[in-house]
């Protein structure tokens, strides 16, 4: 781990008010000591990024958003902008999560533009990359991973390159992906993958950028299978979609990366 711990809660779709709130209480009252010693990140839908901030107070916790608009303002009916998730208190924003690129056509051109803005309003972009099951039958996942960081990080200047995210995420690896009932990468394999995006980015941005940027891992991370990815040298932290939805679950995994708490 080169890192403080990066755990990062997507809720998805799922996150109503009420399951929320008895969310925040529980989570924050059992794992006020580990979150001292780890990063940690939740993103509610969009509606509920207030409340969210809110209820957090002063605990250390940040709140991301599921995505962002490409575009500054305007007509974008649906769309909600980064200056707006800004005014509500969000300091990340997960961009081009598989969910997104496969329901909703976004290609690496569109993750790069949303990056770009996040950047440029001083947010942490969470760039998530990964192969398909095909891809990886083919053993194309290098070529893939590969492929998708120079397109997303295109124009991106090595100072920037520094501050971003990268979650690896195999799309097969996803629990609610079509190709997978909850089984994800083993810790081995993603630590190969994760050193060789840590390479790309030294060969793209150089040595510096290379050790300060965080890479995580997302697919299927559970608290029975956390602890396996927690001891991996490149994996600095987690995405947790499914068993990030119940507090003490949640919470297992984030104390996972501080053995002591
Ligand atoms: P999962 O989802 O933990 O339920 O596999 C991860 C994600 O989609 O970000």
């Amino acid at each position: 781990m080169h890192h403080k711990p990066l755990v990062i809660a997507n809720w998805k779709m799922n996150q109503d008010g009420t399951d929320l709130d008895r969310f925040l209480h529980r989570f924050i009252a059992d794992t006020s000591a580990a979150l001292q010693g780890t990063e940690v990140v939740v993103c509610p839908s969009y509606v509920y990024i207030e409340r969210t901030r809110s209820i957090i107070g002063d605990a250390p916790i940040q709140v991301g958003a599921q995505d962002v608009a490409a575009e500054e303002r305007g007509a974008y009916t649906g769309e909600v902008a980064a200056r707006q998730l800004s005014d509500v208190g969000c300091s990340y924003v997960l961009v081009g999560h598989s969910e997104r690129r496969a329901l909703f056509g976004e290609d690496a051109t569109l993750v790069n533009r949303k990056a770009a803005l996040a950047l440029r309003h001083r947010f942490t972009p969470v760039i998530c990359i990964g192969e398909t099951a095909a891809q990886k039958e083919a053993g194309q996942t290098k070529h893939v991973v590969e492929a998708e960081l120079q397109a997303c990080l295109e124009g991106i200047s090595p100072g920037d390159a520094k501050k971003v995210v990268i979650t690896y995420e195999p799309v097969w690896a996803v629990s609610t992906s079509a190709e997978n009932s909850g089984v994800g990468d083993t810790p081995e394999s993603a630590q190969v993958v994760h050193k060789f995006i840590r390479r790309t980015i030294e060969s793209l941005f150089g040595a510096s950028a290379s050790s300060a940027v965080r890479i995580i891992y997302g697919g299927s991370v559970r608290p029975e299978n956390v602890g396996g990815y927690a001891k991996m040298e490149d994996i600095d932290g987690v995405l947790v979609g499914a068993a990030s939805l119940e507090a003490l679950s949640f919470s297992k995994i984030v104390k996972s990366f501080i053995p002591d708490v």
